[in-house]
C-alpha cells in the first residue's frame, strides 16, 4: 500500500510512506507486550475457582463453598481471595509510574524488557509457591512486569505505526490481551482437570512463555524515531524513519519530530507540566478514559466470568467453557476494531459499542434478577443459561470493539511528546487502580447488589457514551506530533491550547474546517 493520506482534520499536515514490511514486524512484535497482562487477566479467574488451589491457600473459601449455601450470590466472598486477584493491579500502578522515567530517558525498549524480567520471576514464584506469601510475592512482581509493559508498548506502537493506520497497529495490543487471556482460559480448561496441586502450578507457572516473548521481542526491537530523537540520536532516527515509511521522502515528518522534541526539551518536568492548564484535555482524557473503561465492568466477566457461571449454576467444566466461548468472541470482536478504527474513526466505535453495552447489561440484570430472584436461591435452567452466555457475548463484543481498544490508544495518541510518557504513566495507573478496585471489590458486591451490579455498571456506560460523545474530538489519521490542532478545533478544549502550540488561531482552523 503506498502513497500519502487524506487528512479530514482541518491544518492537519500529510506524510508520505508505504506500509513496509518492517513497520509491521515490529509493530506486531511489539504487541507482544500484551500477552503477559492478557495472559495474567484469563488465568486468575480460572485458577481462583479450583479446588486444590483453594484447599491449600484459602480454606476457609473452600470450606465455605462446599458446605450448602443460602445465597449463591455470596458463594464467592472473600476479601483475602480477592487480594490475590487485585494485588498485581497495585503493583503495577506504582511500576508505571517508574516506567515512565525509563521510558523517556532509556527508551520504549528497555521498559519492554524490564516488563518481561520482572513478570518471568514472578511466574517463577506462583508456579512453585508453597505458601499464600510467596503466592501474593509472586503477584507483585507480574504486577511490575504489566505496568512496565502497559506504559511502554502502546506509546512505541503509536509512535512507529504510520498516522493513517496508527489505530490498526496500536490495536495490535488488545488483539495481544484477548489473546493472552483466550489462551490462558483454555490451559485452565485443562489443568482444572488435573489432580492435586499439579494443574494450578502449570496456569500459574506458563506465565513464563510469554514473558521471554517479551524479553527477546524488546531485544531484537529498533526503538521508535520519536524516542530516538528524545534521547538525541537524530541521524539514527532520520535512517529509521527512512526505512519504516519506506520512502527518502521524510524530511516533513522528521522537521515535526524534531520541531515536537525541541519544544519538549524545554519540558524539565513533564510531571508539573502536564498540571499547566494547555494539558488539560490530555490529563482530563488521560485520567477518565481509564476510569471509563473500567467501570465498563468489563473485568467482572474477564476475571471472574468461571465465578459468574458458577453462582449462575454451572458445573465447573461447563463455566471454564462458557469463559472460553465469551474469550473467543471476544477475540474475534476486537479485530472489527482493527480493521475499521482508521476508516470508520475512534467516535463512531466509542459510541456504538457503548450502546450495545448498555442494552446488553441492562438485559443481563433483568434476565438475572428474574431468574434468579434477590434472595439468590433461584434456578435457572439450561435455555436461560444460554441466554445469558449470548447476552454476555453482545456485550463482550461492544467492548472488543470500543473501550477495549480504544482505552488503550487514544490515551497513547493524543499528549505531545513532552508530556507523552508521564501522560500515559497516568492513563495506565488510572486503569490499573480501577481494576484493582472492580477485582478486589466485585465478589463483595455481587453479594449485596447481586444482579442489581449489571445495572450499576450500565449507569456508568450511559454516562461515559454521552462523555465521549461531548468531549473526545476524532483523532483518527491524525499524525502524532500534530495533535495539538485537533485539541484546538474543539468547542470545549481550543481554549485551553494557546495559539503557538498550533501556529494558526482556533478561528482559522474553525474557518478551515468549515
Ligand atoms: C482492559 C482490561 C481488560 C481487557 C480484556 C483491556 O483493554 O484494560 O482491563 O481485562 O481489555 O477485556
Amino acid at each position: 500500500m503506498a502513497g500519502g493520506f487524506v487528512s479530514q482534520t482541518p491544518g492537519v499536515r500529510n506524510y508520505n510512506y508505504k506500509l513496509t514490511p518492517k513497520v509491521f514486524v515490529t509493530c506486531f512484535i511489539g504487541a507482544f507486550g500484551g500477552l503477559i497482562f492478557g495472559y495474567d487477566l484469563g488465568i486468575s479467574g480460572g485458577v481462583t475457582s479450583m479446588d486444590p488451589f483453594l484447599e491449600k491457600f484459602f480454606p476457609y473459601v473452600y470450606q465455605k463453598r462446599k458446605n450448602a449455601h443460602e445465597n449463591e450470590y455470596c458463594r464467592f466472598d472473600s476479601e483475602l481471595l480477592t487480594l490475590f486477584t487485585s494485588s498485581l493491579y497495585l503493583a503495577a500502578l506504582v511500576s508505571s509510574l517508574f516506567a515512565s522515567t525509563i521510558t523517556r530517558i532509556f527508551g520504549r525498549k528497555w521498559s519492554m524488557f524490564l516488563g518481561g524480567f520482572t513478570f518471568f520471576i514472578g511466574s517463577a514464584f506462583n508456579g512453585f509457591a508453597q505458601n499464600l506469601a510467596m503466592l501474593l510475592i509472586g503477584r507483585i512482581l507480574l504486577g511490575f512486569g504489566v505496568g512496565f509493559a502497559n506504559q511502554s508498548v502502546p506509546v512505541y506502537l503509536s509512535e512507529m505505526a504510520p498516522p493513517n493506520l496508527r489505530g490498526a497497529f496500536n490495536n495490535g495490543f488488545q488483539v495481544a490481551i484477548i489473546f493472552g487471556i483466550v489462551v490462558a482460559t483454555i490451559i485452565n480448561y485443562f489443568t482444572a482437570q488435573m489432580k492435586g496441586n499439579i494443574g494450578w502450578r502449570i496456569s500459574l507457572g506458563l506465565a513464563c512463555v510469554p514473558a521471554v516473548m517479551i524479553m527477546i521481542g524488546a531485544l531484537v526491537l529498533p526503538d521508535t524515531p520519536n524516542s530516538l530523537i528524545e534521547r538525541g540520536f537524530a541521524e539514527e532516527a532520520k535512517e529509521m524513519l527512512r526505512s519504516i515509511r519506506g520512502t527518502d521522502e521524510i524530511e516533513e515528518e522528521f522537521q515535526d519530530l524534531i520541531d515536537a522534541s525541541e519544544e519538549s526539551k524545554q519540558v524539565k518536568h513533564p510531571w508539573k507540566n502536564i498540571m499547566l492548564p494547555r494539558y488539560r484535555p490530555q490529563l482530563i482524557m488521560t485520567c477518565f478514559i481509564p476510569f471509563f473503561q473500567q467501570l465498563t465492568g468489563i473485568n467482572v466477566i474477564t476475571f471472574y466470568a468461571p465465578v459468574l457461571f458458577q453462582t449462575l449454576g454451572f458445573g465447573s467444566k461447563a463455566s471454564l467453557l462458557s469463559a472460553m466461548v465469551t474469550g473467543i468472541i471476544e477475540l474475534l470482536s476486537t479485530f472489527v476494531a482493527v480493521f475499521t478504527v482508521d476508516r470508520f474513526g475512534r467516535r463512531v466505535l466509542f459510541l456504538q459499542g457503548g450502546i450495545q453495552m448498555l442494552i446488553s447489561q441492562i438485559a443481563i440484570g433483568i434476565m438475572i434478577g428474574v431468574k434468579f430472584g434477590t434472595a439468590g436461591t433461584g434456578n435457572i435452567g439450561k435455555t436461560d443459561a444460554d441466554v445469558i452466555v449470548a447476552l454476555i457475548c453482545i456485550y463482550v463484543a461492544g467492548f472488543a470493539w470500543s473501550w477495549g481498544p480504544l482505552g488503550w490508544l487514544v490515551p497513547s495518541e493524543i499528549s505531545p511528546l513532552e508530556i507523552r510518557s508521564a501522560a500515559q504513566a497516568i492513563n495506565v495507573a488510572v486503569n490499573m487502580f480501577f481494576t484493582f478496585l472492580v477485582a478486589q471489590l466485585f465478589l463483595t458486591m455481587l453479594c449485596h447488589m447481586k444482579f442489581g451490579l449489571f445495572f450499576f455498571f450500565a449507569v456508568f456506560v450511559f454516562v461515559m457514551t454521552i462523555f465521549i460523545y461531548l468531549m473526545l474530538p476524532e483523532t483518527k489519521n491524525v499524525p502524532i506530533e500534530e495533535m495539538n490542532r485537533v485539541w484546538k478545533a474543539h468547542w470545549f478544549w481550543g481554549r485551553f491550547i494557546p495559539d503557538e502550540a498550533v501556529g494558526v488561531s482556533a478561528a482559522e482552523l474553525q474557518q478551515k474546517a468549515v
